[in-house]
């Protein structure tokens, strides 16, 4: 008889913007007529920009189109983006090979698959709070253990906090595959190149690899922090780095993203070229290739008067995330993020728990956020906003909040 994968069980029992989408279904049952400000989940509002979508549907003419029709593409996605992604990379002084690149439908499934081509018993390490992607994903291949008031036994936590401006140090013991996000969600941290530097040496000097995942990259504003992890010396020897098309152009529905596997990295039972064989073995069995409409759109965002549209977009959403800000400084609230991310942490009022200061906003103010516990056991009594919203539902929110939360 055929038995279930029980390491699901270890999971929390919904996904945490399920857990979120209940609540507020819930509440929107009860109160058919109030209208509901979503600060939740960060998802793109605002419609492509013209050359984005023109790109879009010039990969739908090339399919109407005998002479220029295409099935399936390669996996590692076509040549011409995968070029074009490289070159992203030069424009920052760093090289890579269009054969380090592998695109893929987006910077969620690649941090979801990568550690599929690690050993088992990987030591898995993450900050804390965490995308919960990361976490989740590592539980159901086995390498979580119990889950101990919100925390798996079988992975190491660094401890993201405002004592250490929650860029977390180190994990105490040895971990394998170290996660890093930065610009970070939930956090709204980006890390600078020294702090990234001992993650990179420690990778180095411990044959681990880090699996970044830098899909905020475009809305660093911070002159100097690094837009990729490989602007520090020696990680492509021990670094994987996702992105995305998917915040910064617009893609959340697209679905479009890359991860870079360098040549250079090694590990212990692997020499240069192994794990980027690996990687292509394991999308080339499990993965089709990226849709040709979207990549031609990919191709598009790439262009210079594409990175224009990108950067209309990224300015509208921190435009957004600073108007949040502002407002819940003016509200007396601590709150950090907003600078170089499109998110927004913010100190809970009076200590309160992460989901009964949501329940309290939505009931009192109509707003919806994202708890911090939902992050991990270190966002507890803490709570996200997302940048990623219309203009005049941002401006509504922060005024609800500001006139009718009661404190
Ligand atoms: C979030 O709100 O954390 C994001 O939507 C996560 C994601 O991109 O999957």
């Amino acid at each position: 008889m055929v038995k279930i994968n029980r390491f699901y069980d270890l999971l929390p029992e919904t996904y945490l913007f399920q857990e979120v989408n209940r609540r507020v279904k819930t509440f929107k049952a009860a109160n058919p007529d109030v209208e509901i400000f979503r600060l939740g989940v960060g998802n793109t509002t605002e419609p492509l920009k013209p050359i984005t979508a023109d790109g879009l549907a010039r990969g739908v003419q090339k399919l109407r189109d005998v002479k220029t029709y295409s099935g399936y593409g390669d996996e590692q996605g076509n040549e011409a983006l995968r070029k074009a992604i490289a070159q992203y990379y030069n424009e920052r002084q760093v090289t890579i090979d269009p054969l380090e690149v592998f695109v893929s439908d987006g910077a969620k499934c690649d941090t979801a698959n990568l550690s599929s081509i690690f050993d088992i018993g990987s030591i898995v390490a993450v900050q804390d709070p965490v995308y919960p992607v990361y976490v989740d994903t590592n539980v159901i291949a086995g390498r979580g253990g119990r889950n101990i008031h919100g925390r798996h036994m079988g992975i190491l936590y660094m401890p993201c906090t405002p004592e250490n401006n929650f860029a977390p140090s180190l994990p105490g013991l040895h971990a394998d595959l170290i996660y890093l996000c930065s610009p970070n969600n939930p956090t709204g941290t980006a890390l600078n190149k020294e702090q990234l530097k001992v993650f990179v040496d420690y990778a180095r000097a411990q044959k681990s690899v880090i699996i970044f995942d830098a899909a905020y990259e475009a809305f660093i504003r911070t002159p100097g922090i690094p837009h990729t992890i490989y602007e520090v010396e020696g990680s492509e020897e021990c670094t994987i780095e996702v992105n995305s098309f998917s915040k910064s152009a617009g893609f959340t529905g697209v679905r479009l993203g890359w991860s870079v596997v360098p040549k250079k990295l090694v590990v212990e039972d692997g020499g240069p070229g192994k794990i980027n064989a690996l990687w292509n073995r394991r999308q080339t069995t499990f993965f089709n290739g990226a849709s040709n409409v979207a990549q031609e759109g990919g191709l598009a965002v790439l262009t210079e008067e594409g990175q224009r549209e990108v950067k209309e977009l990224v300015d509208f959403y921190m435009g957004n995330a600073n108007i949040i800000r502002r407002g819940l400084v003016r509200t007396g609230f601590e709150v950090y993020g907003g600078v170089d991310a499109p998110y927004l942490w913010m100190k809970t009022p009076q200590e309160m728990k992460s989901w009964d200061f949501f329940d309290k906003l939505l009931q009192e103010t109509h707003v919806v956020g994202t708890p911090g516990v939902g992050f991990g056991s270190e966002g507890e009594g803490y709570f996200r906003f997302s940048g990623f919203q219309h203009r005049d539902i941002v401006e509504r929110a922060v005024e609800s909040i500001q006139n009718k939360l009661r404190l």
